[in-house]
């Protein structure tokens, strides 16, 4: 079964075929900005913790199209300016280090909502939610229920593993194209 994380690279990797400009509101490991950065696009990234900004500063310094923030992401306005073709958000906590600094429904719906107004007609917001963890499952009902009932924007497709309801989930929405 292909893992959340490689569902998630190859959707990229497909649609994604002319340089692009992706923010990464959960920069983590910086494993995913990595994989955007190898295949041409800009990078723009944050992360709540400074252990994550500094592991994804050390992974990605071959690649200079990128620029990463500490901040929470609900002010993610104060640093992006840019219009962007593609959103990422892998919520939960930093692998190897403090599992109480996590992602909230506040702070997620906060940033989603900031990063809507900054994505292009069509452009694709890609959420990976994890349900198992403490709080995983109100949060991950919290953010679908959300982005299923925004106006500027439609579904595309989800992923998850078979047998298990509260198995990691992938959601992609597409931002709707209101222009004549
Ligand atoms: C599961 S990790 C992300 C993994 C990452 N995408 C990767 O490729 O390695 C989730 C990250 O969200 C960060 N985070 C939690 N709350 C946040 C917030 N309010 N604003 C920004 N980052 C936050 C955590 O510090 C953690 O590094």
């Amino acid at each position: 079964m292909l893992r959340v994380t490689s569902f998630v690279h190859r959707f990229i990797k497909d649609v994604f075929t002319k340089p692009s400009v992706i923010l990464d509101l959960t920069l983590g490991n910086g494993n995913d900005a990595l994989f955007c950065l190898q295949m041409g696009h800009r990078v723009l990234g944050l992360d709540i913790q400074a252990l994550a900004i500094e592991r994804s500063e050390r992974k990605c310094i071959a690649y200079p199209k990128h620029v990463f923030h500490q901040i929470d992401h609900a002010h993610l306005d104060r640093v992006i300016q840019e219009d962007l073709d593609c959103v990422l958000m892998n919520n939960g906590y930093l692998p190897y280090a403090d599992a109480h600094i996590t992602t909230t429904l506040e702070s997620s719906l906060n940033a989603l909502e900031k990063s809507i107004e900054r994505l292009r007609p069509s452009g694709f917001l890609i959420i990976t939610l994890y349900r198992k963890q403490d709080g995983g499952l109100n949060e991950a009902q919290g953010i679908e229920a959300y982005l299923r009932q925004n106006k500027k924007l439609r579904y595309n497709q989800s992923y998850t593993y078979d047998n298990d309801e509260l198995a990691p989930l992938v959601l992609i929405f597409q931002k709707v194209d209101e222009r004549p």
